[in-house]
């Protein structure tokens, strides 16, 4: 398929794709209808992404819809680079599994901590649980563990990609597969799993035996950190495991601007 916008996607001074809102609209007109199944779709978008810019990344927190991502993504490029940010709080499992997809993938995996400085001082002064406490020390604690090595972690990049869906979460619901990130210096966000539902990775993990975090058979099907992330009961929403002590409307940590 041709993509007519193109023509006015620049190169700056260092060489990166200048992005602009227009582009990244055109891009949504053509991506975000559903004239195709969901990974075909996904994976024009990542053969499109891939062949246009230089430098993109894949954010990975080696959840479900991570895995997936990474195993699509390897299908159109030779070795794509995965970013994790280890928040110094993670579970065991989420080790277990990027040591996995480490072994099975040809991938470049970047990790990325949290300023020493910063958890010193945090824990110092506030202790190590104090995000039960309050919203603000909850955002504190996902800024400098998650929010801030994300800065790191995109300095220089063209665009990245993540594994948000519409059906995570009401904070969610207007997720697009091309964002135009303005946070991150004017970069592209590329959500290609954006109209997939859990049945559909379920479906993908299993036709290809992608490995997996072995807590989603132990009812967690969202991941986060050990101390904000619970199992849920059947039937509960999908998110109701992560800070299970807030209202929906707060649960984002920074990385993903409502
Ligand atoms: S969160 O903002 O609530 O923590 P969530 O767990 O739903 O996010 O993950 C959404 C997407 O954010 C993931 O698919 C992944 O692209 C990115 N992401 C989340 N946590 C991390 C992490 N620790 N490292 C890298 N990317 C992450
Ligand atoms: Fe801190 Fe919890 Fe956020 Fe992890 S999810 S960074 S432990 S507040």
């Amino acid at each position: 398929m041709q993509i007519q916008t193109k023509s006015f996607i620049e190169n700056d001074q260092n060489n990166h794709r200048k992005i602009d809102l227009n582009h990244v609209i055109s891009l949504n007109q053509i991506y975000a209808n559903e004239r195709f199944d969901v990974m075909n779709n996904a994976l024009k978008i990542l053969d499109y992404v891939y062949k246009t810019f230089s430098s993109i990344k894949i954010a990975s927190s080696f959840g479900l819809e991570d895995v997936v991502i990474i195993d699509l993504a390897c299908r159109v490029w030779e070795k794509p680079t995965v970013f994790f940010l280890d928040t110094g709080r993670i579970h065991e499992e989420t080790y277990y599994t990027l040591e996995q997809i480490r072994k099975k993938y040809n991938i470049n995996l970047e990790i990325y901590y949290p300023d020493s400085n910063d958890v010193e001082k945090l824990l110092r002064e506030k202790g190590p649980f104090s995000f039960y406490e309050s919203i603000e020390n909850r955002k504190e604690c996902c800024y400098i563990r998650k929010v801030k090595p994300l800065l790191k972690a995109l300095n220089d990049v063209d665009g990245w990609i993540t594994g948000l869906r519409r059906g995570q979460a009401i904070t969610r619901n207007n997720v697009f597969p091309f964002e135009f990130d303005i946070d991150h210096g004017n970069i592209l966000k590329i959500n290609p799993i954006f109209n997939w539902g859990l049945e559909n990775l379920w479906t993908y993990i299993k036709i290809y035996h992608i490995p997996y975090n072995p807590l989603h058979d132990k009812g967690f099907p969202s991941i986060g950190c050990v101390p904000c992330t619970r199992a849920v009961q059947p039937g509960e929403d999908i998110r109701a495991g992560r800070w299970w002590w807030e209202s929906p409307e707060h649960k984002e940590c920074g990385l993903h601007k409502k």
